[in-house]
């Protein structure tokens, strides 16, 4: 099979080297795209000697992959090996290593008790009262800052927009926010002034966030020395993931604390919803340190995955102010006539939503937040017309193959239309697949899609936003996407 080895067959790691080689792990959508000019639609590149990756870039070996059905099997991925070891170091407070790192039936085992209050539509249409209602607050934050920055309220609406600096922040403490109160039942106030503060814990969970995911990659791959030393890059993910533990304990443990009374109160119909975390409570299936372990990965996943989302939506909403985000525009004000007083139920969601979910999956296509999705074959396949043995890593290149003509009309320009019933063009269903795919797929996959939905219907109803920032943005590569540039947008108000 074509690609890289190395000199001498020693590996292709040293390409990753800064100031040294001409990939980084920052920029894998470029290595990517790289290697699929130089040597087609499937690739084995040998990272260390004995550790080989083998990327797919043909919708047809992506199917072959993600849809083996091999009864008795699970998806596997190698994925998140620091953390895993983290994890096992420390057996006292998790029972396993947590969903992201772990394979086989000990993943089924808790995967299949958490997904229950986590996946099921009905539980997610629970949570959009609390989701539109923290959603409804942000815009009001923002109206107000708006209102405040053009210091005579009579003329905001006639001025021409405020520009935010960077936006990013503001989404992820939207996400923090809304993520906190779905699994833990508890309001950061990630907006206070106190909250604002550097050292706050809403701020410490953000960057430890971030720093885990940006230690993932670089771990994963190579030597792996950290699991005979501690590395540097070890040494940061360890440290953030105290604090994210010390977090998910405090949370956890605050919600057994209540527990009992929480449950008088549901059982009374006094208290509204139940949490996530109550609700695995309950589970007489799961133990106390799977659900810490759980919620230690619902800090970790739920934060930066919608925002960087949300902020490349915005990115293509903003250059397509006249054409794309008008549509959107009049489709919003369908849905919330009154953009203060109206609420976004499930049903309106499902069926007058259509445009903005189309909106949302060309924006996957162009940026999704993943390159493509992992496994380790359960068993041998022919992929590309080459014998693949079973154990072998794989990665879907789907962010590449999703830019290629071959595989779209235009494919760089972004066309929400192309997902719209009466306009919809054939598309092989193995190339968007920025959740991941089958059994192992993203476990909040609806709940993101549908906070996404909600802030972009009520951002687009009551603000016209205009992109500021440098065309095109492109992507760092730190496990997932993320912008490389701040997001500067200029919001102007519209009319009620
Ligand atoms: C834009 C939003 C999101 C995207 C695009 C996304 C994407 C993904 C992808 C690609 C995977 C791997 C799937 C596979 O291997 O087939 C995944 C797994 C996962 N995601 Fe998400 N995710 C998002 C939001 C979230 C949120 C909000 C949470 C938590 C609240 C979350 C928690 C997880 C977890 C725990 C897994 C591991 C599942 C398993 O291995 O069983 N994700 N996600």
């Amino acid at each position: 099979m074509p690609g890289p080895r190395g000199p001498l067959g020693l590996g292709n790691l040293y390409q990753y080297l800064p100031g040294i080689g001409r990939y980084s792990f920052d920029e894998l959508h470029r290595s990517g795209e790289d290697k699929y000019a130089q040597y087609g639609s499937i690739v084995r590149e040998t990272m260390v000697p004995g550790q080989n990756i083998v990327w797919l870039y043909d919708p047809a070996d992506i199917a072959t992959v993600l849809d083996d059905r091999t009864p008795g099997i699970y998806p596997s991925r190698r994925s998140h090996t620091a953390l895993e070891k983290y994890r096992k170091d420390r057996p006292n407070v998790y029972r396993t290593a947590g969903l992201l790192p772990t394979n086989g039936i000990e993943w089924w085992k808790i995967r299949s008790e958490l997904q229950k209050g986590l996946s099921s539509p009905q539980s997610v249409r629970n949570f959009l009262p609390a989701t539109d209602k923290i959603t409804r607050e942000f815009v009001t934050r923002i109206h107000h800052m708006l209102k405040d920055s053009t210091q005579d309220a009579q003329n905001a609406d006639h001025v021409d927009g405020v520009l935010m600096e960077d936006f990013m922040p503001a989404i992820s403490r939207l996400n923090l926010e809304l993520i906190c109160l779905l699994a833990f039942d508890v309001r950061l106030n990630s907006f206070s002034e106190e909250q604002m503060e550097p050292n706050s814990l809403s701020s410490r969970l953000m960057e430890s966030a971030e720093t885990t995911n940006s230690c993932i990659l670089p771990t994963d791959q190579g030597f792996q020395l950290w699991r005979y030393f501690e590395t540097p890059t070890y040494r940061r993910l360890r440290k953030a993931q105290a604090f994210m533990e010390k977090t998910a304990v405090e949370l956890v443990s605050e919600k057994l604390l209540y527990f009992n009374e929480d449950q008088q109160r549901l059982a009374s119909g006094e208290h509204g919803s139940k949490s996530l975390m109550e609700e695995y409570l309950r589970n007489p299936n799961l133990e106390l340190n799977d659900i810490i372990g759980m919620a230690a990965d619902l800090l970790l996943a739920g934060v930066h995955t919608t925002s960087y989302t949300l902020a490349f939506a915005l990115y293509h909403l903003g250059r397509h102010a006249t054409t794309v985000q008008e549509r959107l525009y009049q489709e919003a004000k369908a849905i919330l006539p009154d953009p203060r007083g109206s609420r976004i139920g499930a049903a309106v969601l499902g069926s007058e939503a259509s445009y903005c979910r189309a909106v949302l999956k060309e924006t996957f296509r162009l940026n999704p937040i993943s390159v493509g999705v992992g496994r380790i074959l359960n068993r041998d396949h022919v992929l590309g017309g080459y014998q693949v043995p079973r154990g072998t890593v794989v990665v879907t290149q789907n962010m590449i193959s999703c830019r290629q003509e071959a595989y779209f009309r235009d494919a760089g320009k972004f066309i929400p239309e192309r997902w719209v019933r009466e306009t919809r063009e054939p598309v092989n269903p193995h190339l968007v697949l920025p959740f991941g795919h089958g059994m192992r797929s993203c476990i909040a996959r609806r709940l993101a899609e549908q906070s996404m939905l909600v802030l972009l219907l009520r951002l687009v109803r009551s603000f016209e936003v205009e992109w500021a920032g440098t065309v095109p943005m492109d992507v760092k590569t730190k496990l997932i996407n993320q912008p490389d540039q701040p997001i500067r947008l200029r919001f102007k108000l519209r009319p009620k």
